[in-house]
């Protein structure tokens, strides 16, 4: 069976987290969030990755978007190792909860399992599944346990998948809020003149295609 991927709902698990035992659904409620995995507590680059997140954790919450963390190891260890998170780079704080899921049963459900990293069971990969007030996974990265994450890029994917929800537009390469956006190609050009009030302006082509148009939105 295919792992859960772009357009799934979650699964409604009930996880076992430093913050007490939540239901996935219940957590997400009417917001985006963020779920994120770690393959293991005490390793180097976890350490690393999630005090960026610590830092990262402000400009979420400004965008009204929850931070949930995974790894195996339960909940005692989570919270040790949270003190090692937090003195390694001093005023971070993980406000966040992170799941234990010392079982894999969670990770597995979530297609976080990493098949190539073993540790007598398997390990989560860094997976990072962006999930929408509908429950269902809006944006997945993949990383491998070598590799750690970049969280302003993880900020930045955020930012335009919210633009592109609430404005029905799409983002171009390397977009950053504030830049231009294009729209899509479902949308006529007249459409496009009665959505988008500040018009819009269409690239020349040598296939006189009009299909790459830009416009501006809050
Ligand atoms: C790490 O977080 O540093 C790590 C964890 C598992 C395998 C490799 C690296």
């Amino acid at each position: 069976m295919p792992g859960l991927t772009l357009g799934d709902v979650v699964p409604d698990l009930e996880l076992h987290t430093t913050h007490g035992n939540i239901r996935l659904h219940d957590f997400v409620g009417d917001a985006y969030a963020i779920i994120f995995s770690h393959p293991a507590d005490f390793t180097p680059v976890c350490t690393t990755e999630l005090s960026e997140m610590a830092s990262y954790a402000g400009e979420f919450e400004r965008r009204g978007v929850k931070l949930l963390g995974f790894s195996c190891d339960d909940v005692e260890s989570h919270k040790e190792w949270i003190k090692d998170i937090e003195a390694y780079k001093p005023g971070r704080r993980v406000g966040f909860p992170i799941v234990a899921d010392p079982d894999r049963a969670a990770i597995r459900q979530l297609n976080m399992i990493d098949a190539d990293e073993k540790d007598g069971g398997e390990l989560p990969n860094r997976a990072l599944h962006i999930v929408g007030p509908d429950k269902k996974v809006k944006l997945s990265f993949l990383f491998p346990a070598s590799t750690g994450r970049n969280m302003a890029e993880v900020l930045r994917a955020t930012d335009a998948l919210l633009t592109a929800a609430r404005h029905g537009v799409a983002t171009p390469v390397n977009w950053t809020p504030g830049e231009r956006v294009v729209i899509p190609p479902g949308v006529s050009d007249e459409e496009a003149r009665a959505r988008f009030p500040r018009g819009f302006d269409t690239a020349e082509l040598p296939s006189n295609k009009c299909y790459l148009r830009f416009t501006q939105v809050d």
